[in-house]
C-alpha cells in the first residue's frame, strides 16, 4: 500500500536521488550522479522547512520514498479585494513517481498539493508539462494556451 505524507527535511537525500532519476535520464547530466545529489539534498534540505516558500508531499511505499511533488508559493502584490482574489499562487514542479509505483500514484500526488492549495487560499496553479503528462493535468482541471504569458531567456 503506497502512502502519501508531506515531505521532511530528513527525506531530502532520497528525494535528491529520485530528481537524479526523474532528470539525468532525460539528457546528458554535465555533473557526476554524486556531486547533484549533495548539491541537491543541501538544496532541498534548506528548501523544505515546513515555513518554507517550498512544499512537497511523497508516495512511500513499505518505507521506501517511490515518488514527489514539489509546490512552491509566490505572493501576489495585494489587491484591494482580497476575500475575493486569493493573493498568493502556486508554482508545481517535479511530478515523479518510480517506474514500478506509477498507476495512480501520480494522481494521489498532485490531488494532495492540490488539495493543500485549496486549504491554504491559493488562486491559481501553474506548471510546465511533459508532452505525456498534459491528459493528468487536464483532468484536475489544468487549462492550456490560457492567460499565462512566457519568455524563455535561455534558449
Ligand atoms: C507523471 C507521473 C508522475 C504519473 O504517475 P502515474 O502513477 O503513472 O500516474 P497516474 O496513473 O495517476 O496517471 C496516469 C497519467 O499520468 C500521465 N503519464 C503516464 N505515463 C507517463 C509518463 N511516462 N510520463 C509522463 N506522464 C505520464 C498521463 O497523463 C496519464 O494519463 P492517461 O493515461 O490518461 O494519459 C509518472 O508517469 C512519471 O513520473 N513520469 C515521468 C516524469 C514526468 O514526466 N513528470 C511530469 C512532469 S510535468
Amino acid at each position: 500500500m503506497i502512502e502519501i505524507r508531506t515531505a521532511t527535511i530528513a527525506d531530502a537525500k532520497a528525494l535528491a536521488e529520485l530528481r537524479w532519476e526523474f532528470r539525468g535520464a532525460q539528457r546528458e547530466p554535465a555533473e557526476s550522479h554524486d556531486t547533484f545529489v549533495r548539491r541537491c539534498a543541501v538544496w532541498m534540505r534548506h528548501e523544505l522547512p515546513i515555513d518554507g516558500a517550498w512544499k512537497a508531499w511523497v508516495a512511500v511505499d513499505h518505507h521506501v520514498i517511490v515518488g514527489q511533488v514539489w509546490l512552491q508559493t509566490v505572493a501576489k502584490i495585494p489587491n484591494p479585494y482580497p476575500l475575493v482574489e486569493p493573493e498568493r499562487i502556486a508554482y508545481l514542479s517535479n511530478l515523479f513517481v518510480r517506474v514500478d509505483a506509477r498507476g495512480g500514484t501520480g494522481t494521489r500526488l498532485l490531488e494532495a498539493a492540490l488539495a493543500w492549495c485549496r486549504e491554504n487560499r491559493i488562486d491559481r496553479v501553474v506548471l510546465w508539462p511533459s508532452k505525456r503528462s498534459v491528459t493528468l493535468y487536464v483532468a484536475h482541471g489544468f487549462s492550456q494556451g490560457g492567460e499565462v504569458m512566457e519568455l524563455k531567456i535561455q534558449k
